[in-house]
């Protein structure tokens, strides 16, 4: 028989031993938990020691610092990236224990841009004192600044019709509109810029729906020829004012594509309508459609002033023009063709544009056949054959 209170003694050492045990198993499962939650962050975290040297990091720092594992553990952060920036951070953070947030662009290549958070830490053991949250926001400060070009843009492009707008109606005021010699011109100049606006803001509001993808196609099988015809026969005004010819090229057995009328209809006005006015006097324009493979493609050939190949890249871009001047004197908003890329590659199918300058561009649009369209998630169509 063993003495009461041995037993007792024992009994309190089993029932705080299981204390214990349930205690670790809280703890373990409680570190796992905070691994996990760490590992499958998307944010980078580093943990650095108070002279700044990497202790821990989690996966994600890897991809957003740019930088295998073993060339960030144990090195200090400030080598790794030497910005006068960061040391102020890091150093302001130790002495004054709050935390602070900052960007740190890298200038790569790639250029990068991260958005850094870092806090003081009670690290104990672990030696870590500040804690270091990264974040890839290249992407986010690319969209912004497009953005900001964009409504400046935009800004700029509505002020000039309406400054013009706003000096006729003055000088007309002034006494112009009691002076037969001028009053109608101004009218009439007024009238275009009107016009000018009114285009403007018709594309952009097109462009609006096609990028909030509020635009939705009505597809339908469609016979390219006669379509391409009516069109060539609305633009006899302009090649006749331009001294320009037109010729139309298409097979009668051209297979249909698969598209929306409408769309199709703006989207080759748009390439008829530079390939003139951007022609020259006694100039030419060539639309031809072949079929090649499970594509249908139209080329719009002229024989103008052709586009510099520094801008071929730029071209589709919204109000990208080779000469402003020229370009707007010509009635044109610089939205046309980003137009185009976006109507045609709704209809799954590509643009592409070929230069000479001087000599003249081809801009080519390949559209899926109707009957035999391409597999959902098609592949580039290769370059057209010449
Ligand atoms: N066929 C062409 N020949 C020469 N330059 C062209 C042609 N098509 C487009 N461009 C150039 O691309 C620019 C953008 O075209 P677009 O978006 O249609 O604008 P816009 O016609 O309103 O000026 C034009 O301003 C012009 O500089
Ligand atoms: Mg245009």
């Amino acid at each position: 028989m063993f003495a009461r209170p041995f037993l007792e003694e024992w009994r309190h050492a089993q029932v705080r031993a299981d204390q214990l045990q349930a205690r670790l198993q809280v703890l373990e499962s409680q570190q796992y938990q905070a691994e996990v939650i760490l590992a499958s962050m998307v944010e980078g975290v580093c943990a650095l020691d108070k002279e700044g040297y990497v202790v821990w990091l989690n996966p994600a720092a890897q991809r957003v610092l740019g930088l295998p594992a073993h060339q960030v553990f144990g090195k200090r952060f400030l080598d790794l990236f030497r910005q006068p920036d960061l040391d102020t951070l890091i150093t302001r953070v130790l002495a004054l224990g709050e935390p602070e947030s900052r960007e740190l662009r890298l200038f790569g290549p790639p250029e990068r841009v991260l958005s850094l958070q870092v806090a003081p830490c009670e690290g104990g053991t672990t030696g870590a004192a500040l804690v270091l949250v990264a974040q890839d926001v290249t992407e986010t400060r690319r969209l912004e600044g497009l953005r900001r070009e964009f409504v400046a843009n935009v800004s700029h492009e509505l002020k000039t019709p309406l400054t013009s707008i706003r000096g006729l109606v003055e000088t007309l005021l002034g006494g112009a509109l009691e002076d037969p010699a001028h009053n109608r011109r101004f009218v009439g100049l007024i009238e275009e810029d009107t016009v000018r606006l009114t285009r403007l803001i018709d594309d952009l509001l097109d462009l609006s729906r096609i990028e909030s993808k509020a635009l939705v196609l009505q597809p339908q099988a469609i016979t390219l020829r006669p379509l391409l015809e009516q069109l060539v026969a609305s633009f006899q005004p302009q090649l006749q004012a331009g001294q320009v010819s037109l010729s139309l090229v298409a097979p009668d057995d051209l297979p249909l594509v698969s598209g929306d009328v409408e769309r199709l209809r703006q989207i080759f006005i748009n390439l008829l309508d530079n390939a003139i006015k951007f022609n020259k006097v006694g100039g030419r324009v060539d639309v031809t459609a072949r079929s090649e493979g499970p594509w249908v493609r139209v080329a719009v050939q002229d024989t103008g002033s052709g586009i510099p190949a520094p801008d071929l890249p730029r071209i589709f871009e919204r109000f990208y023009r080779v000469d402003k001047a020229r370009a707007r004197a010509l009635g044109g908003t610089g939205l046309g063709l980003a137009i185009v890329k976006h109507l045609v590659e709704l209809h799954q199918g590509t643009v592409s544009v070929e230069s000479c300058p001087d000599q003249g561009s081809t801009f080519t649009v390949s559209l899926p056949r109707a009957e035999q369209r391409p597999p959902a998630a098609p592949g580039r169509p290769p370059p057209p054959r010449r």
